[in-house]
């Protein structure tokens, strides 16, 4: 692509400048639709940018993943449309989420999308953008702290460390209408990249078998966190070998995330199965 110089709002204004910089309906009557992180729970982590558009929409369109203490960050007399999806129960189906952004914006007013994590990292976040701009409606990605971020923070550990993971993935553990896992498995099973599967419960059983198959080692430790960022939070850590059965024995409440590799051996106040935990994990993680 040519070379081409791009003024960023966000860049714009500083945070004194930022009251101002109210969202302008466009001289057509023509609203606008920003597609905003919630992230994972804990209000504190939103953006200071996610928090003035909050507070300035007429709309708020929210997924089940928004957490109710950043849902209060949303002023009283603001709309707000619930269109939440649940794995395998999805009651306003993508295309009408779609139709109702388009449509609140077309009839003049500024509408926050407020999704869980970040609105880029599987939250089909890319085909609302779509639908939006292909309409003809501005609107913009306000990036959010994913699930992963959130989960190492409150766990305190690291994604990456010298020595212990070069790399990180991002990866889902499920595929639309249930259809079977097919992921690259043998790029997948490098123990020094940290893999944060996301929507993997139901799987879990199946990705470890898949991963370990491909040469991932049986002992690499293995996190479930589940709530991560809220009061709720619950961590699960085991070696990738048994997360499967360790769960089974003492299922979490969803959502929850999986951090596979060394990285994982180093978060805080695990509830530790005792035949998988190895406290030597400990000291090598830190040196
Ligand atoms: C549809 S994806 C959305 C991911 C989101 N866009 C993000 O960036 O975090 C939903 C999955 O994200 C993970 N997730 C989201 N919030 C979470 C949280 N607070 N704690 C643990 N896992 C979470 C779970 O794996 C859940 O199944």
């Amino acid at each position: 692509m040519a070379g081409k110089t791009v003024t960023n709002g966000a860049a714009r204004c500083g945070l004194n400048g930022a009251a101002l910089d109210r969202p302008q309906q466009d001289k057509t009557g023509m609203g606008r639709v920003d597609l905003i992180g919630a992230g994972p729970g804990d209000p504190e982590l939103l953006t200071l940018r996610a928090l003035r558009l909050l507070q300035q929409a007429d709309v708020v369109v929210h997924d089940r993943l928004v957490s109710a203490e950043v849902m209060a960050c949303v002023p009283a007399h603001v709309r707000r449309i619930p269109v939440g999806k649940a794995a395998g129960f999805h009651p306003v189906p993508q295309e009408q989420i779609n139709a109702l952004l388009v449509e609140l914006a077309r009839s003049g007013l500024t509408v926050a999308r407020l999704k869980g994590g970040d609105p880029t990292i599987f939250g089909r976040g890319g085909e609302e953008f779509e639908a939006v701009t292909h309409a003809g409606i501005p609107c913009d990605y306000i990036p959010g702290i994913t699930a992963a971020q959130g989960a190492a923070a409150s766990a305190r550990f690291p994604l990456t460390h010298r020595g212990l993971a070069t790399g990180l993935r991002h990866v889902t553990g499920h595929r639309a209408r249930d259809a079977a896992l097919d992921l690259d498995w043998a790029s997948l099973a490098d123990p020094q990249t940290t893999l944060a599967v996301y929507m993997g419960a139901a799987n879990v059983a199946e990705i470890a078998r898949e991963l370990i198959r491909h040469g991932m080692p049986s002992d690499l430790p293995a996190l479930a966190v589940s709530q991560a960022s809220t009061p709720q939070e619950k961590r699960l850590l085991a070696t990738l070998q048994d997360i499967a059965a360790a769960l089974a024995r003492k299922p979490l409440p969803t959502p929850v995330l999986f951090i596979i590799g060394h990285v994982a051996a180093m978060a805080d106040d695990c509830d530790l199965p005792h035949e998988s935990y190895r406290p030597e994990w400990r000291l090598v993680a830190h040196g």
